[in-house]
């Protein structure tokens, strides 16, 4: 429970974001585009952080990219519509985002970032870049904003006038989370950004991401990440991406304990569960690889690596069990109402470390998708 204000109508919590049947992808050559957002739907409540999790090459950053309207060619929206705070864009060709989305809508912290800002520019100039480029604010005020929020934050004074690289990875990581939501974005995208900060660094950035959402500075958080162990700790809810769709969405606590959709529970089980014994092994109900999203399997895009197939799992889409906000896309799930994937049934081995089961998955443009200017002498 959060203590953003409850829907007056219905009693419960706002919705924040309904993003509807987004499909994007990469252009390719002839038919072989890469279709790495497939008919993704994705619900957020005001003062909800959803997690996203899956492999590398499973569209995470992909969908990051769509719901933060930062998505440039060669990757291409087809279409979906984003709805945040009642406002209403329709996405693909032939429909313009107006500029003040990007920024002050909705933000986007991109993996990397803090890895990717000019080592030659001072804070306070990223600030006043950041500010300026959204118009109607002066250099002073830019300033004056960013102070103020260095000092609400607890974060050092000095740091405006210092350089990137005279802070600390995690103190970088901080301040520049800082600055992507100067402009009060009513939703943060953030991509990796603890995967490169130790785990002191990591309890502070997420610590300061609660204290943003606490203080309204901005009002709901997608958290993309391959650690899994942070994902649990930092979201009300977790969205299991695989092959550009969306396997299964639950309560953060109740998708370790009750897994519905086989790739789940291969994915969070293993890693998640208290049981050292469980840890230890390695769920051998995926093998090999998410496919390649040119071509992907017909059916459940999991088939030919689920230990629960059944005959029409490889020739037609699975249904979509449960609600907007919890569901799981499995005929499994769909054939045992309330039950938890019988992780015991999956063939297992001793493997001692699970860490393979995830990964960072591909770089971007960091540097223009924190919409963070080019490095400048300053
Ligand atoms: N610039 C690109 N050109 C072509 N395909 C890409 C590009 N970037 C990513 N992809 C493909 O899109 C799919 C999803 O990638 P991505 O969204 O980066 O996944 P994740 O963040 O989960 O690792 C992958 O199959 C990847 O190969
Ligand atoms: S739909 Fe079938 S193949 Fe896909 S995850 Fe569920 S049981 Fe496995
Ligand atoms: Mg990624």
């Amino acid at each position: 429970m959060n203590g953003f204000r409850p829907d007056p109508g219905t009693g419960r919590p706002t919705r924040l974001l309904n993003a509807t049947n987004l499909v994007a992808g990469y252009a390719g050559t002839g038919s072989s585009d890469v279709i790495a957002v497939d008919d993704v739907s994705v619900y957020l409540d005001e003062g909800e952080v959803l997690g996203i999790a899956g492999e590398s090459g499973c569209g995470k950053t992909t969908l990051g990219s769509v719901l933060s309207l930062t998505a440039r060619p060669p990757l291409y929206v087809r279409s979906g519509t984003l709805e945040i705070d009642g406002k209403v864009q329709q996405l693909g060709q032939g429909h313009k985002v107006p500029r003040t989305w990007r920024g002050s809508v909705v933000s986007m912290l991109p993996q990397g970032a803090m890895n990717s800002i000019s080592p030659t520019m001072r804070v306070r100039h990223l600030v006043v870049d950041v500010m300026r480029a959204h118009g109607g604010v002066s250099k002073s005020e830019a300033l004056d904003r960013a102070s103020d929020r260095v000092k609400s934050l607890g974060l050092p004074a000095r740091v405006i006038d210092g350089y990137p690289h005279q802070l600390s990875g995690g103190m970088r990581q901080r301040v520049i989370t800082m600055i992507s939501t100067l402009l009060n974005p009513r939703l943060l995208i953030a991509d990796e950004p603890t995967s490169a900060l130790d785990v002191s660094s990591q309890k502070a950035l997420i610590d300061m991401l609660k204290q943003m959402l606490d203080t309204r500075i901005m009002s709901g958080v997608i958290f993309i990440t391959h650690d899994l162990p942070v994902l649990r700790d930092v979201s009300n809810r977790i969205a299991v991406m695989y092959a550009g769709r969306i396997a299964e969405i639950a309560d953060a606590a109740d998708i370790v304990d009750m897994p519905r959709h086989p790739y789940s529970a291969a994915l969070l089980n293993a890693v998640l569960t208290p049981d050292l014994e469980t840890r230890k092994r390695r769920i051998h109900g995926i093998p090999g690889s998410p496919p390649n999203l040119a071509k992907p399997p017909d059916g459940c895009r999991f088939h030919p690596r689920c230990g629960l197939a059944m005959p029409e799992c490889s020739t037609t889409t699975p249904p979509h069990v449960g609600n907007d906000l919890v569901y799981a896309e499995c005929f499994w799930a769909a054939k045992n109402p309330g039950m938890a994937v019988p992780v015991a049934q999956l063939t297992v081995e001793d493997v001692g470390d699970t860490e393979d089961l995830v990964s960072t998955g591909a770089g971007t443009d960091v540097h223009r998708d924190a919409g963070l200017p080019a490095g400048k002498a300053g």
